[in-house]
């Protein structure tokens, strides 16, 4: 990992908050680049699609929304896009995040605001905020319930949180055992004679193996939808939802994304990228149509949950 010593990474490996600090700050420099995240109409409607399915179109635009976890902004930006948020406040514990998800949104001409943030401790008054959102931020705190109860906190009465993109127990054991495959097959296929310009130069394959030792910490859940809506209850939480989605979706994005990390930067060009994004959005829509009337919720990969602050008891008057 580039600027990362290795003294740094191995006082990481006991400190949850500290790798995660570390492994995204290294993160932030390609994050948008790696995971194909962009902030026009693809990378929209598929933020505005997650909010709906969980939280439908009431209340929008949101005044004031707060972003936790928020990596380079993607949740947060494409939903003010979508028209779902008219203020936006971005936070994140990996300062390098936070300046990736503010320089994104001044390219966008978006008026946004940002702090280094833990989930676990929000630096914002109680009330502050009529929404808080997040996407895959919530599988790497160490205490989900304790940042639960603090985006509670920081919600005005009434408020709601959206929380997508966590997930599951069996999606992400699927998940990881499709991709480990995939990054085996591929580091030594491509080993083989005439196959050789398509390996990763063996620097950035071994900062890969390096990287992969800090995911292993970085990564503290995965959730039964059942202990996600458990806990949105235990902290306070009224019209908890919690939903499922991405099976067959999943098993392909899985390897198709561990392929492209495996062969070299922009070999594999825009006739795959295309290819990918299509045969996935089938893919979804196969899930989200038909094979989510039959496969049971815990299967998918992806969980989603929202809840609302209640309003305080009116006081007895005698
Ligand atoms: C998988 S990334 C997701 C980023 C972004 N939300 C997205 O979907 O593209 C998880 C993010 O959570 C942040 N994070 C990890 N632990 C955190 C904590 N305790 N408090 C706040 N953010 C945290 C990481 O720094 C990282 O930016």
């Amino acid at each position: 990992m580039t600027g990362v010593t290795r003294a740094q990474v191995e006082a990481a490996r006991s400190d949850p908050k500290q790798a995660n600090v570390l492994y995204h700050d290294w993160e932030s420099q390609t994050y948008d680049e790696k995971w194909s995240i962009s902030y026009d109409e693809r990378c929209i409607t598929y933020a505005a699609e997650r909010f709906v399915t969980i939280a439908g179109r009431a209340g929008w635009p949101y005044a004031h929304a707060l972003e936790l976890g928020c990596g380079t902004g993607f949740f947060l930006l494409n939903l003010m896009q979508a028209g779902v948020i008219a203020r936006g406040s971005v936070s994140d514990i990996s300062p390098g995040m936070v300046a990736a998800a503010l320089r994104n949104a001044q390219g966008l001409g978006l008026a946004v605001d940002g702090r280094v943030a833990d989930a676990e401790l929000i630096p914002y008054d109680d009330g502050s905020f009529d929404l808080v959102v997040g996407h895959a931020f919530l599988h790497h705190l160490p205490d989900v319930e304790q940042s639960l109860r603090e985006t509670l906190r920081v919600l005005k009465p009434g408020g709601r949180f959206v929380f997508a993109g966590e997930p599951t127990k069996w999606g992400d054991k699927v998940a990881r055992r499709l991709g480990q495959a995939t990054w085996w097959a591929c580091t030594r296929v491509t080993r083989l004679p005439g196959l050789q310009e398509w390996r990763r130069p063996q620097t950035e394959l071994d900062e890969s193996s390096e990287a992969a030792a800090l995911e292993a910490v970085v990564d503290q859940h995965t959730f039964v939808p059942a202990d996600l809506r458990r806990m949105a209850l235990a902290a306070g939480a009224v019209d908890v939802d919690v939903r499922t989605e991405e099976l067959t979706a999943a098993w392909f994005g899985w390897p198709v994304r561990t392929f492209e990390a495996a062969v070299p930067a922009g070999k594999l060009g825009f006739g795959w990228a295309n290819f990918a994004y299509r045969a996935w959005l089938r893919l979804s829509a196969l899930d989200g149509r038909v094979l989510s009337r039959v496969v049971p919720a815990g299967l998918f990969y992806n969980a989603l949950v929202t809840g609302v602050k209640p309003h305080p008891p009116m006081p007895l008057v005698r």
